[in-house]
């Protein structure tokens, strides 16, 4: 695809690169003041929570540990129906770790909120979520994010990590997906 391509594309951009580097900076003094004195294990969800856990680990002063999972949900089409199964699964033991999951996006919360389960039953210290988007309109399950970057409208993004069919996310702001693309 070549940038004209893409550009056509995409609505309108809902969030640049500059506002989600500063927000993500926001985050971690937040992070590192709640976190004082304790080791954190980053958990990254594969594959959109790339780029959000690459830019906030390196925002985060040591010591950061990071390692990733990858879910996908059963069911026919976009929607995510919260039966959730473990492609890939992590490296670590969780015992007494203090976990804080890193997501891209929040949508129905089904996922996480299975995650949130499945990682608290672990034996970890603390299981807690940093999301850097999350649609509100879309809540179908209310789950306890502690961290958020940005409430953004009930419509297709990507960029920034995300993606639609595996494309778009290396683009580095986040924009709305035009529906001729998908319908
Ligand atoms: P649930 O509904 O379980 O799903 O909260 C969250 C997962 O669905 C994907 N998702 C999106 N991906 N643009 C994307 O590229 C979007 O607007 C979007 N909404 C949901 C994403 O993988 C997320 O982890
Ligand atoms: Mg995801």
């Amino acid at each position: 695809m070549d940038a004209r391509e893409i550009e056509a594309d995409l609505n309108e951009t809902l969030v640049t690169e500059a506002e989600i580097h500063a927000k993500l900076a926001e985050l971690a003094r937040r992070i590192e003041a709640d976190y004082e004195g304790r080791d954190i294990l980053l958990v990254g969800v594969l594959k959109g929570a790339v780029m959000v856990m690459a830019d906030l680990a390196r925002e985060l002063r040591p010591h950061v540990t990071m390692d990733w999972m990858a879910v996908s949900s059963y069911g026919a089409g976009t929607q995510s129906s919260g039966v959730v199964r473990i492609l890939k699964d992590l490296d670590s033991d969780l015992t007494g770790r203090h976990v804080l999951i890193v997501e891209d996006i929040i949508d129905s919360g089904l996922t996480l909120s299975w995650l949130l389960g499945n990682l608290r039953s672990r034996g970890a210290a603390s299981v807690e979520i940093c999301a850097l988007f999350r649609k509100p309109d879309a809540a179908k399950v209310e789950v306890p994010v502690r961290y958020i970057g940005f409430d953004i409208p009930n419509k297709f993004v990507v960029g920034y990590g995300l993606d639609y069919a595996e494309r778009y996310r290396n683009l580095r702001d986040v924009a709305v997906l035009a529906p001729h693309v998908y319908s």
